[in-house]
């Protein structure tokens, strides 16, 4: 079990929108879809790219570099099957986002 550390408001983000934060010294994709939260791995399996730095369609997250894509809700790459980042359990207090890490 991790702990939850505060990476954003919940006004920060859109619906849709992504941005990079940080937790512990680890960078996360964070991406507000249906009004909930979800967290993944901010790098690339490809080369590195910024996950929170890409688009998201339906439930793909596009990379920003060369658009391998990911699903939001469990990592897995759909560009490479048998890839897959880390996602990160999320819950919001307060109007704050949480990520456990
Ligand atoms: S670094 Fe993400 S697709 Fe190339």
């Amino acid at each position: 079990m991790g702990t939850f550390v505060e990476v954003a408001k919940e006004n920060d983000l859109g619906e849709g929108e992504g941005k990079t934060v940080q937790a512990n010294g680890k960078a996360i994709a964070l991406y507000k879809k249906g009004g909930a939260f979800y967290a993944l791995d901010n790098t690339c399996l490809h080369a590195g790219g910024p996950l929170g730095e890409g688009t998201l369609d339906g439930e793909l997250v596009t990379c920003p570099l060369h658009g391998w894509q990911y699903h939001l809700k469990t990592g897995a790459c759909e560009t490479v099957p048998g890839m897959e980042v880390a996602v990160y359990k999320v819950k919001t207090e307060n109007g704050k986002v949480f990520v456990e890490v």
